[in-house]
Formats: C-alpha cells, structure tokens, sequence
C-alpha cells in the first residue's frame, strides 16, 4: 500500500526528506508547499498552492520541515483548516519555547491529529547499533556510569542572524539531538544549564539519569555553532566505552572484553543515512518510538532551564 505524504518547506532539510523519501518505494510524496521558492524551481513532484491544497493530497501525513521558529504557526494554520491532517511529522525541535510546543501539542489533540517530533539523529544507523551493542553488552560492563554528548554545526560568517532568528540558539537546534539519542540508552531525569555564550553561540548542560539496572549517572551535554562534530560517548562502570560519531555515521566500541564497531560507508550523505530509517520506521512501518509523553519530558528539558 503507497502512503502519501505533503512536504512544507523545502530549504535545506526539505530537500533532505525528498532525497530520503526517495529511497522508499511505499511512500509517495503528494506535493510541496513553500512560498518561498521562486516559481521555476523544478521539483519533480507537484507543487501545492496552499496548505489546504496539500492536506487534501496528502492523506498519509503532513511533514513540517520549516525554521524551527515558524513550526507554531504552520502546525495552528493546518490544524485550523477544515480538513486538518491526521498526522504531522514535525522537524525537531517542535518549537523554540515550551509555549510554542504546548501550543502545537494543545491544538494537535483538540482536532484529533497525531503528532510525531523527526529526531533523526535518534534514529541514526550508529545509534541503532549502539542501542544492540549496550543491550547486549552494556549489563556485562557494569551499566552506564557517564555520558558525553557533543554536537556542533558550522554557521558560515554572516549568518549568525539567520540562524539565530530561524533557530533560536545552538542549545535549541541541537540539544534536543543530544536528549533524544541518551533516551534510547537512559531515562532521563534532570537538566541543568551550566554555563553558555549566547554571543558565541556555546552552550554546556549536565543531565542526570538513570540506567537500565536503576544506578544514577550524569551526562555532559554540550553544543556549539562552530566546529562540524557530532559524538556521544557512553562510558561504562568497567571502563569501557561505546564512542558514537552521528557526523561519520560509525560506532566503537573500546576496551570492553570483546571489542567491536560499526561503519555505515559514504554511499549516500550522512543526513540521508539518518533519515530513511526513521521515515521508514514511521511511515511505512507504523511504529512510534517517541510516545507524547516522551514528546514533553524531552522539550521540558531542553527548554525549561531557558525559559
Ligand atoms: N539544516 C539542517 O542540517 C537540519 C538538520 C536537521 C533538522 N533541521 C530542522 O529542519 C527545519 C528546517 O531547517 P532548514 O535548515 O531546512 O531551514 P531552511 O531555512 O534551509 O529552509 C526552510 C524553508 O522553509 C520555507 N518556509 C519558511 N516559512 C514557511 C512557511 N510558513 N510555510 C512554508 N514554507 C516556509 C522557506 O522558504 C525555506 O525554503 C528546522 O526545524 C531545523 O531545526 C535542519
């Protein structure tokens, strides 16, 4: 059976989804609404005039890949329309404020639509690997006793404003990447912003959690606009360590008894490696990895100590 789906914003991240959609035979993509793009942009698939346009062909489920700090009003016009869609696939985060995701997941459930947050490092190959090798192995090692988490993006000179307007701050954009990769490993508890600078675009954060065997630990959270480096590295009670790099798409596993790794290869670009397993997951497979309530314990944290 085809699903169909309808795409609104097609900037960077949009075109990602389209490269990514591709790859899935069962999932076809009913149409693209952005008002941005210049008009003799030609995007092999047809092109909405309107959000109520799109919602119509798109019975399968509504994908929102616009700036973060649009996500609020593009969820409320398309829940307003008189057909809203039964399903929203938002970009993560789902808003820059706890206002903003409330806002989304209030006006989501008064007209009945399921709304699922696209935190595609979560759903990484890297990181699906590593969630087998700590099931298997990680009781053997002692448990979780810390966690570093580390992700930064390069904002290109000048474009600090843009960034800044579209997506709020490093910790924003970024943070819900860091939260939503440890909540396949550890339940998640506390978070404290330890420092940040804002102008500098830097941010440093310690969550406390707990591990599968119910023992604390603290993860290390940091991020940045500047530098190009993704990594969450897993240390157990052992002294062993799971090292996980989201940007090379590989995994190691380093001085436990049996050592191992994890390479995806370079055929397709990492962004795309990271999102046809989750879109297939969700669209063709049905599954929600993330339930609602999983949705607000990862925006409280990410947003709460900012707000
Ligand atoms: N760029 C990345 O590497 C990346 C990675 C993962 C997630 N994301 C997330 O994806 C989302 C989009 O990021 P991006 O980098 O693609 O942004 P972008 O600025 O490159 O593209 C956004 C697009 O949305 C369109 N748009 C803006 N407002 C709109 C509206 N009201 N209706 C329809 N279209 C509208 C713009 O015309 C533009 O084409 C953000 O939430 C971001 O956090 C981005």
């Amino acid at each position: 059976m085809t699903r169909t789906v309808g795409l609104i914003g097609l900037g960077e991240i949009g075109l990602t989804y389209l490269e990514a959609l591709g790859h899935l035979p069962a999932v076809r993509v009913a149409g693209v609404f952005d008002p941005g793009l210049a008009d003799d942009v030609i995007l092999g698939v047809p092109r909405s005039a309107s959000l109520a346009e799109l919602a119509a062909a798109a019975g399968d489920g509504i994908i929102v890949a616009t700036p973060t700090a649009t996500h609020a009003e593009v969820c409320r016009d398309l829940l307003r329309l008189r057909r809203p869609p039964r399903v929203l696939l938002v970009e993560k985060p789902l808003g820059p404020t706890l206002r903003d995701v409330e806002g989304i997941l209030t006006n989501a459930g008064l007209a009945g639509c399921d709304v699922q947050v696209l935190y595609h490092v979560a759903y990484a190959p890297e990181v699906a690997w590593g969630v087998g090798v700590h099931a298997a192995l990680g009781p053997l090692e002692g448990g979780v006793a810390e966690i570093d988490c580390h992700f930064s993006d390069l904002v290109p000179a000048g474009e600090e404003e843009r960034f800044r307007k579209a997506f709020s701050s490093s910790w924003v954009d970024l943070g819900i990447n860091a939260l939503s990769v440890l909540k396949r490993f550890v339940r998640l508890e506390s978070l404290e912003l330890d420092d940040a600078d804002e102008s500098a675009g830097w941010y440093r954060a310690r969550s406390g959690f707990v591990d599968a065997a119910g023992a604390a630990g603290v993860a290390r959270l940091s991020t940045a606009w500047s530098g190009d480096d993704k990594r969450t590295t897993i240390r157990f009670r052992s002294g062993a360590e799971l090292r996980l790099d989201h940007q090379r798409v590989t995994g190691d596993l380093v001085g436990a008894t049996s050592a191992t790794s994890f390479a995806l290869g370079d055929a397709v670009p990492r962004l795309v490696a990271h999102y046809v397993p989750m879109l297939s997951e969700i669209l063709v497979e049905g599954h929600r990895r993330f339930s609602p309530s999983d949705d607000v314990t990862l925006h409280r944290l990410l947003l709460g100590g900012i707000a």
